[in-house]
């Protein structure tokens, strides 16, 4: 078969960097609450893809460093930096800070996010306002900080195909209700159209804007749902595929979404979740 003829009009086909060349080599990413749980999973992952990297944490600091130096040791170019999310002056010097030191940013993924849950007649403003300011917040300041760097920036086509990288790390909850967690339910969806809202907006200038949905990933966050036998059969009923999923699962996940061999992925919610989104009490009802 002829190869198909080439258009005047058409851009050049997309080349992504081939994996030997090291997915990511040569981005900077900053990654927020990544101290510990699935922010630190995606760290080491954008690492080992070749990526700079920065550990954004606001407490765990002894974990952060020692993640850094983990990573450093490993030949990466690595550094914690101490910031609240939620924090509008905090946010603008943790990116002051990272564009000093690194450069740019080319990655941002916003982990940083926190569950403060109550019956929700006994919800106080505090928990509410608490989890909608990092959770929700928090991704918006840090998303606009990358959005003004990508766009004075532009594409480096030595680096990637795109000006820019933002995952919003959401939740299975930005779609599947949560009673008893009506703040957290709450801040996910706020992610979601927040991501798709900027994703629109975005696109002209390269800039990609894209969400992960982790459903049950074994981290400290959700320990009671599996840290006893009971539990875990209990939380075997909301996954058909019948195991929990690991903090690497959500790195890869990030790596291959932030990489340019997803260059046409855009305004996305990738579920990563066992299938906790099908329904699963119709595995055997309705
Ligand atoms: C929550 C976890 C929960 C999972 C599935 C996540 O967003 O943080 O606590 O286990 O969703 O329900």
């Amino acid at each position: 078969m002829n190869a198909p003829a080439r258009y005047a009009h058409l851009p050049e086909p997309v080349m992504p960097r081939c994996p030997a060349q090291k997915l990511l080599g040569g981005q900077k990413a900053l990654v927020t609450g990544a101290s510990s749980g699935i922010g630190r999973a995606i760290a080491m992952s954008l690492a080992d893809a070749g990526a700079d990297v920065v550990i954004n944490y606001v407490s765990g600091e002894d974990k952060a460093q020692a993640l850094a130096q983990e990573l450093r040791e490993k030949g990466t170019r690595a550094m914690a930096i101490r910031a609240d999310v939620s924090d509008e002056r905090q946010v603008s010097s943790m990116f002051s800070t990272m564009i000093a030191e690194f450069g740019t940013v080319d990655i941002l993924v916003n982990n940083a996010g926190l569950q403060q849950d109550a019956p929700f007649h006994e919800l106080t403003l505090a928990q509410w306002n608490r989890v909608l300011g990092v959770n929700l917040t928090g991704q918006f300041l840090c998303a606009r900080e990358a959005v003004r760097e990508f766009r004075r920036r532009g594409v480096n086509p030595e680096v990637s195909c795109s000006a820019g990288k933002i995952l919003c790390i959401s939740s299975v909850h930005e779609v599947i209700p949560w009673a008893g967690h009506v703040n957290y339910a709450a801040s996910k969806g706020g992610v979601m159209l927040m991501m798709k809202s900027l994703a629109q907006e975005v696109a002209p200038y390269r800039i990609r804007v894209n969400s992960i949905c982790p459903g049950a990933i074994r981290t400290p966050i959700n320990m009671e749902a599996w840290d006893t036998p009971a539990a875990y059969q209990e939380l075997m009923k909301l996954i058909p595929y019948k195991r929990i999923g690991e903090a690497e699962e959500i790195g890869r996940a990030a790596t291959w979404l932030a990489s340019d061999y997803a260059d046409y992925v855009h305004g996305i919610s990738l579920f990563v979740d066992g299938g906790m989104t099908l329904y699963p009490g119709f595995e055997t009802g309705g």
